[in-house]
């Protein structure tokens, strides 16, 4: 891959004209390595987030070795990536095939269900195969209540009681069990891991039966930007959070059992950026070479503000506007879809032209994971940038939370 020292470098040195992911490994493994020093049990990354080979490599050369996947195409990228990791399969719902394929073939000992006919299914492969229950740990996703960017608990999760059921079953059938729950991505509400972890305590009293872990999962909130002319609900910093869920375990009294958390998003967003070209400026409206079908899906949601940067592209000589103004664009995406126009706008300098480039920020997640073939675009350029996007001239420009009119 690629070396440069900013991603200004590679806009100018190679003029891209298709979407460029510039990847900075040492960011990575920071924030990996800051995320395992506080959290209180095992880190198992979420590959949906960014399963990208150079990702798996870097985390499993840098301390993770526990991963989780949901699918096929998972496990074999961990199995690539990282031959001795172990994987947690937490998908709720999984096809029967996948789930043989995961017991048999990749060896994985540990799934989570929300129902008892996922039971059925993982106990019918059991004994085909004839693997011992008691070498394999089931948790039972239970439901959450609060506020994240993604909501989670309306697709997934058994209710309490229902939760207790299953704990039950699976205790007669000679499982191990766990408890696991996912409080949403992008958390907004400080409380949400403290209800989570009081309802896990109700269904671990009601179910009386013993406990080989609690599954925290992810939803630990990444650095974005935010729209300075708007007000920001400031949520605690990382390291707040940890030491409020670091208490309200030891207070419901799970620190005695193991642990794991499955961050994504609070691992991988700062590890990437994009580097985007403007094809064409139609007054207010800008069309790049990236959108909604490509890396731009997860700010398309408008929930999600990214930190952006404006490159201009020196070849333009004369400009119309004042570049200290900074002002609303339409931004429009690569394909025909008419849907492809981002429901927020980017702010950026009055000047920007056509031929100019944006760099956009903490873009590591959900984004290269989401991108399509759509109109046959594919996004797949990527280099090495050394310097951290915030420790570069300071963003100047934002993917806002405003909404657009007209
Ligand atoms: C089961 C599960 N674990 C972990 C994650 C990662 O969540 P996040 O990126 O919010 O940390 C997700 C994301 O949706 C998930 O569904």
């Amino acid at each position: 891959m690629q070396r440069f020292e900013t991603a200004r470098d590679v806009a100018l040195s190679t003029r891209p004209d298709h979407p460029v992911y510039c990847f900075r490994p040492q960011v990575l493994v920071e924030d990996a390595r800051r995320f395992m020093a506080m959290f209180p049990g095992e880190t198992a990354y979420a590959v949906k987030t960014n399963g990208e080979p150079m990702v798996l490599e870097t985390l499993a050369a840098n301390g993770i070795d526990l991963f989780d996947v949901a699918s096929p195409a998972e496990f074999a990228a961990v199995r690539q990536a990282a031959p001795d990791a172990r994987m947690l399969y937490m998908h709720p719902v999984k096809a029967q095939s996948d789930i043989r394929l995961a017991l048999e073939t990749y060896g994985l000992r540990v799934l989570a269900i929300d129902h008892e006919d996922e039971i059925t299914k993982v106990t019918r492969i059991v004994r085909a195969l004839d693997i011992d229950p008691g070498s394999v740990t089931i948790y039972v996703r239970i439901q959450t209540k609060g506020h994240a960017a993604y909501e989670l608990s309306k697709k997934f999760g058994a209710p309490p009681a229902h939760a207790v059921e299953l704990l039950q079953r699976l205790h007669r059938t000679g499982y191990k069990v766990g408890i696991c729950f996912h409080v949403g991505s992008q958390i907004e509400e400080p409380d949400v891991y403290e209800r989570a972890l009081r309802s896990a305590d109700w269904v671990r009293n009601r179910a009386g039966v013993p406990l080989a872990g609690l599954d925290v999962g992810g939803g630990f909130p990444a650095e974005y930007g935010h729209d300075p002319r708007r007000k920001h609900v400031e949520m605690p910093s990382l390291g707040q959070l940890m030491s409020r869920l670091r208490g309200d375990i030891v207070e419901w009294d799970f620190g005695d059992l193991p642990l794991v958390a499955e961050p994504g998003r609070v691992i991988v967003a700062r590890a990437f950026s994009l580097i985007v070209r403007v094809l064409l400026r139609k007054g207010r409206r800008l069309y790049i070479n990236d959108g909604i079908w490509a890396s731009l899906s997860d700010s398309w949601t408008g929930k999600i503000t990214l930190p952006a940067r404006f490159i201009p592209d020196p070849a333009i000589k004369s400009r119309n506007g004042n570049s200290k103004s900074i002002v609303p664009f339409r931004v429009c995406g690569a394909t025909c879809d008419s849907v492809d126009i981002l429901s927020r706008p980017f702010w950026l300098p009055e000047t920007v032209d056509t031929g100019d480039w944006i760099e956009i920020g903490h873009i590591g997640a959900y984004s290269m994971a989401l991108r399509t073939r759509f109109n046959g675009f594919y996004p797949d350029t990527f280099v090495e940038v050394e310097t951290p996007f915030d420790e570069g001239e300071k963003p100047d420009s934002f993917a806002s939370l405003e909404t657009m009119a007209g």
